[in-house]
């Protein structure tokens, strides 16, 4: 719900569980005012004021040194005019100085979620959400910002994003433009940030904020292996289960900066967005440019329940599910299991023996396309290599589906090899700066998507592929950062540009591809999870975790991924061991029970597989389909952190009404001797009596909670154990 008090100027956004307020003070400056646990008030009596040395005041204060933009909490901070702190917004001016001063003008509630053409954003209905647009004008710049804030009262969660128009009849550059300015009156917080490498993604960071600017960003043209567009700021004692924790997320997939500032009187500004790192956007006389949006949740509760609003709102709000709510199918990838070598045969004889194994669909991976043999060529030459697969996919596709599987198809649109017929063509289409010769990563260039006649051209091959035959899956992936941003077509004064419109060229092939095939699902990629983030969920319901397969790796990626991503998000797969990356042996019980916290499928040769593994095989995805709402959709507790070494790793995942839950435990190396443990659940119903995996015996929700579920002793490596509980 958003109040207005128009004779206060005072704006406050209530959600079920939260408040946040701005208030435009006597100088029109809009000061933040509160974001916390929902209270009711006109919180500016927070906001004080003192001559404080060395703080600069605005002309507007006259003889007030009480007055300064340098110890103001703000909505949408300055640049470069007393407020020596972060900038929301930086511009430049005709003049070539650079600065940004937004007084406020007005602003408006309207029923429903606004829209962002062209970029991802979270979408509400007249019945569960409003706008709020706040006018802000830099008059000497003649510039318009408008901040825009979706409030979600049922999700805990408030969305903003931020137009810039230019009214003014010259040009005009913006240099930075944040999606998100949050500041707090204390800097008693945390900062948890979420990264790692390629094969150990979204590892969460945690460290209370020192005095200066600390963070993540990513300036690779993507948001990248190394960190997330997910941050969280919370009380130093803040838990799973206790204090006021902030998440916040960019709906971005390209270079993004999320940057923390603890300030001189121990004030906190969080700023997030676009990388300025290469960012110049010009503005001719009217146009407008619209930074893509951010969203909030401020959980009262701990971190679990700050994740819990997050997978809903991400499920219901952000996710477009081209299957409507019907189960996604198990699926069996060829890549783990033959690389580049395979045939139509091959291919048929890993389905023959998935299919009754209850796998319902076939994914060709990277290798059926122009001379794609190895990793060093054929990007670009989106057409089916007949010799592996006479016939193409008109003479596939029908012999998977005559086993009952449907197929899906692995594509890697912005990528060129120059050993292709593509870059022979057309060299000038791959990104490169005129006085250098190009980085190759995985000997691969990267194309320019920031021409529509490039990004056309792909997806015209792509859809002639796609049209061929009954495709009702595509992993979209993308195996290198960009280098050498420069465009062939673009001015040199508006290179600048190239690595937003690069990804807003992404964002568009992604939307030509929903609409014209509303029935794939797409799977997004970026040598495994190096583009996680809410830009792409949008686009594709699911991502690929990592390229790291170990299952108990795994357990430390999937945790951290699921600070903010729901489970029904996390692309994950059961593959051989040793495993390939890191030579470990553990269970197939083991590898199915992880997996099967994510999207669920194997990745291996089942050929090959013993009967023993199968057996193991057709209970694991019967289990699945059996408990398939629970697991996906069910709510998410995380039990223990595995990066504390314990004795084992669990989670649960808790239907709406309490009455079903499934916890899964993960033990590390086995030990002789081990003590007695008992697992203590969350998120029961304390008085309902659950039954255990179908024993006879029954347990309180309380006593499940409290005391906990005595535990077997598990011996051997990396065992697992699931325990299925529902209420009488
Ligand atoms: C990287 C992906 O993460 C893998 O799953 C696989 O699709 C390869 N690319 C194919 O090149």
């Amino acid at each position: 719900m958003i109040v207005l008090d128009q004779e206060n100027k005072l704006i406050t956004l209530h959600t079920r569980s939260t408040t946040y307020q701005m208030k435009a003070d006597q100088h029109n400056v809009l000061i933040h005012t509160y974001y916390g646990p929902r209270a009711d008030g006109d919180f500016s009596y927070l906001v004080r004021y003192a001559d404080r040395a060395c703080a600069p005041n605005p002309d507007e204060a006259g003889l007030d040194r009480t007055y300064s933009l340098d110890t103001l909490p703000q909505e949408y901070s300055s640049c470069g005019v007393g407020d020596f702190r972060l900038p929301s917004m930086e511009l430049e001016l005709p003049s070539g100085s650079s600065s940004a001063s937004l007084r406020c003008t007005g602003f408006e509630v309207r029923e429903g979620k606004y829209a962002l053409e062209g970029l991802p954003s979270f979408r509400g209905t007249e019945e569960d959400a409003q706008t709020l647009v706040v006018f802000l004008e830099d008059a000497a710049a003649q510039v318009g910002v408008e901040l825009y804030y979706g409030v979600f009262e049922r999700y805990d969660l408030i969305t903003r994003s931020v137009r810039v128009v230019n009214r003014g009849g010259e040009r005009v550059r913006l240099r930075q433009c944040a999606s998100l300015c949050l500041d707090f009156l204390s800097a008693d917080l945390d900062l948890i940030t979420f990264d790692g490498c390629h094969m150990m993604e979204r590892c969460p960071s945690r460290t209370p904020l020192r005095p200066g600017t600390q963070g993540v960003g990513s300036v690779r043209g993507t948001s990248s292996h190394q960190h997330n567009p997910f941050v969280v700021l919370c009380g130093r004692e803040a838990n799973e289960d206790y204090g006021v924790c902030y998440g916040a997320m960019l709906l971005y997939s390209g270079s993004f900066q999320a940057l923390a500032e603890c300030s001189q009187y121990d004030n906190t500004r969080l700023v997030m967005g676009i990388n300025p790192y290469q960012f110049c956007w010009t503005l001719g006389p009217g146009e407008a440019f619209t930074a893509p949006e951010a969203a909030m949740v401020c959980s009262p509760r701990g971190l679990g329940q700050m994740s819990r609003q997050f997978h809903r709102a991400i499920r219901e709000r952000l996710i477009q599910d081209p299957l409507q709510g019907q189960r996604r199918p198990v699926l069996i990838n060829n890549w783990e299991a033959t690389y580049f070598k395979f045939d139509a045969d091959k291919l048929v004889e890993i389905a023959e023996t998935a299919a009754p194994l209850g796998i319902e669909m076939f994914v060709m991976d990277d290798g059926w396309f122009g001379g794609r043999n190895d990793d060093n060529e054929g990007l670009g030459d989106w057409w089916l290599n007949t010799e592996k697969l006479p016939g193409g996919l008109e003479a596939l596709v029908p012999r998977l589906k005559k086993l009952g599987m449907r197929f899906g198809i692995w594509i890697e649109p912005e990528m060129v090899n120059e050993n292709s017929r593509l870059y022979r063509e057309h060299p000038d289409w791959a990104l490169k700066i005129p006085e250098r010769a190009p980085a190759r990563c995985r000997n691969q260039l990267v194309l320019d998507f920031s021409r529509p006649e490039v990004c056309r051209y792909v997806y015209g091959q792509i859809k002639a592929v796609l049209s061929s035959a009954e495709v009702s899956y595509v992993k979209w992936d993308m195996n290198r950062s960009l280098t050498d941003v420069c465009s062939a077509v673009l001015p040199p004064e508006r290179q600048g540009e190239v690595y937003h419109r690069y990804v807003l060229g992404v964002y568009e092939m992604l939307e030509w591809l929903r609409r014209d095939f509303p029935h794939i699902l797409i799977e997004g990629c970026a040598g495994g999870g190096g583009r996680f983030d809410g830009g792409m969920l949008y686009y594709t319901p699911q991502i690929w975790c990592s390229d790291n397969t170990d299952a108990i790796d795994r357990l430390r990626i999937q945790y951290g991924t699921s600070f903010c991503y729901p489970v029904s998000a996390m692309g994950a797969h059961v593959s051989v061991v040793p495993n390939e990356e890191n030579q470990r042996i553990t269970p197939m019980e083991t590898r199915g029970a992880v997996a099967m916290s994510g999207t669920f499928g194997y990745e291996m040769d089942l050929s090959k597989a013993s009967q023993e593994d199968k057996e193991v095989i057709r209970r694991q995805t019967a289990f699945f389909k059996e408990h398939y709402d629970l697991i996906q959709h069910g709510d998410y507790y995380r039990l223990t952190d595995p990066f504390r070494n314990g004795p084992y790793t669990a989670w649960e995942q808790v239907s709406p009404d309490g009455r079903e839950a499934l916890a899964t435990l993960v033990a590390g190396c086995t030990r002789a001797a081990p003590p007695f443990l008992a697992l203590r659940l969350k998120g029961l119903d304390p008085d309902a009596m659950y039954q255990v995996n179908g024993g006879e015996e029954r347990w309180s929700g309380s006593a499940l909670m409290e005391a906990g579920y005595p535990l077997p002793m598990l011996l051997g490596d990396y065992r697992t154990l699931q325990l299925y509980l529902k209420a009488d």
